[in-house]
């Protein structure tokens, strides 16, 4: 069932500095990604906009972003503080994949699965997707958003998907408090997202203890290129590092599978 969004729930566990702190709720919006990415918004970093609907809601490669009104999150943040823009934006994806899997591990005791590049997965099942998207000036990057989708009391998708997908309420059996989960996801992003530049090290140790796909045989689709090895390992930049017979590839992006 849909449910209404309670911002005092959600504001009273809100326990960030500023992530957060500038919270804008929305019934409908086109997508919670552009409204950010347009300056129209204004700059203030740790800006949230929760959207209960998108009508473009998009994925990685234009893909499109389906949720049904009220029952899960569709949210981005905008990040402008430009600390967080000195390295690779892989680790900011990996920031926001961590807060998502910490967060239902410390809510619900779940086991979740980090997928390369961006994929939250609970039992081989996507419950969530980070996209980011950034906008610059000349040669520097202005703004930065991080926007995520958790599917949470949704039970039934349609549609054709290339991981099928999950919900909380699918994995729990039981109905999730949105505001609560919000918060926490909140709480844990500040952190992951201060350890970008203070300790990337832990953030690619913590992200490869979750990606189950390292050591086995793969395969990585980009542009219907497609190229098999082994998943060796993720490099100091977050990039992948794919073994074939004769020598390691670094990939950059694309969609990995068990091959
Ligand atoms: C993916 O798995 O390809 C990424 C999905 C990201 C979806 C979220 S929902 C909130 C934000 N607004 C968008 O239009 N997309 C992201």
């Amino acid at each position: 069932m849909e449910s209404e969004f309670n911002l005092e729930s959600f504001d009273i566990k809100l326990d960030t500095d500023v992530i957060g702190r500038n919270f804008i709720y929305s019934e409908e919006v086109s997508s919670t990604n552009s409204i950010l990415l347009d300056k129209a918004i204004g700059n203030v970093h740790g800006t949230t906009l929760l959207a209960e609907k998108q009508i473009k809601g998009h994925g990685r490669k234009d893909r499109v972003w389906y949720s049904m009104k009220g029952m899960n999150l569709t949210f981005s943040v905008l990040l402008t503080n430009k600390k967080y823009f000195t390295r690779q934006f892989n680790f900011i994806n990996f920031a926001a994949g961590l807060a998502i899997a910490l967060s239902i591990e410390n809510l619900f005791q779940l086991k979740t699965e980090l997928k390369w590049p961006n994929d939250v997965l609970i039992n081989g099942k996507k419950v969530s997707g980070i996209l980011i998207e950034s906008s610059s000036k000349g040669e520097k990057l202005e703004r930065v958003v991080v926007g995520i989708g958790l599917n949470i009391n949704q039970t039934i998708f349609q549609g054709s998907f290339n991981i099928p997908p999950t919900s909380l309420k699918n994995e729990t059996e039981q109905t999730i408090e949105r505001e609560k989960l919000l918060a926490e996801l909140l709480n844990v992003f500040e952190e992951t997202l201060e350890n970008v530049v203070t300790n990337p090290k832990w953030i690619l140790k913590e992200w490869k203890q979750r990606c189950r796909m390292i050591g086995e045989k793969i395969s990585v689709t980009e542009d219907d290129k497609v190229k098999y090895g082994i998943f060796d390992d993720i490099d100091e930049n977050g990039f992948l590092l794919l073994r074939t017979n004769k020598k390691t590839e670094k990939i950059y992006s694309g969609d990995v599978s068990i091959a």
